[in-house]
């Protein structure tokens, strides 16, 4: 089997230390719901932040299996407050755009060095993106929806506090 090539490499590492900051937004997004008192939007942010290694795990996995060496970079520091519930989510929708491109960009990166094993594996993330940017963009119409109505507000806290976190999805 060819061995890995290094500009496959160096762009799956970056991609395995993006995966580990949006598990560090994510848990930051969890302190802020707690530090206002939504504890099942805390728990759904902490169940998403379990799924992002998972993510991180992925690639740490492919990159040994295939004989490259995995690098771990500084991570990024992630913001710690955010407006209201809509604007952390917002932000959430915005940050999991912004990975799909960097996925689409590892594929073509993929197609482009012939590298057809890492194009195989990325397209279980290229499908992931998808349920990533559906779940997020349901919560801010939800959101948005309730406005300032608290009572539908907790019934939304009570519902995303029922996820559950160390499976697959
Ligand atoms: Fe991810
Ligand atoms: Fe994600």
């Amino acid at each position: 089997m060819a061995v890995i090539g290094d500009k496959v490499v160096r762009a799956l590492n970056q991609q395995l230390n993006r995966e580990i900051y949006s598990a560090y937004l994510y848990l930051s997004m969890s302190a802020y719901f707690e530090s206002i008192g939504l504890k099942g939007f805390a728990g759904w942010m902490r169940a998403q932040w379990h799924e992002e290694l998972m993510h991180a795990m992925k690639f740490f996995d492919y990159i040994s299996s295939r004989g490259g060496r995995v690098e771990l970079f500084a991570i990024e520091e992630p913001p710690k407050s955010w407006e209201s519930p809509l604007s952390a989510f917002e932000h959430a929708l915005e940050h999991e755009m912004k990975v799909t491109k960097l996925i689409d960009e590892l594929v073509d990166l993929a197609i482009v060095e012939k590298d057809h094993a890492t194009f195989n594996m990325l397209q279980w993330f290229v499908g992931e993106q998808v349920e990533e940017e559906k779940t997020f963009r349901e919560i801010v119409e939800r959101l948005k929806m309730l406005k300032d109505e608290k009572s539908a507000l907790f019934l939304l806290d009570a519902e995303l506090g029922q996820r559950k976190f160390g499976g697959e999805e």
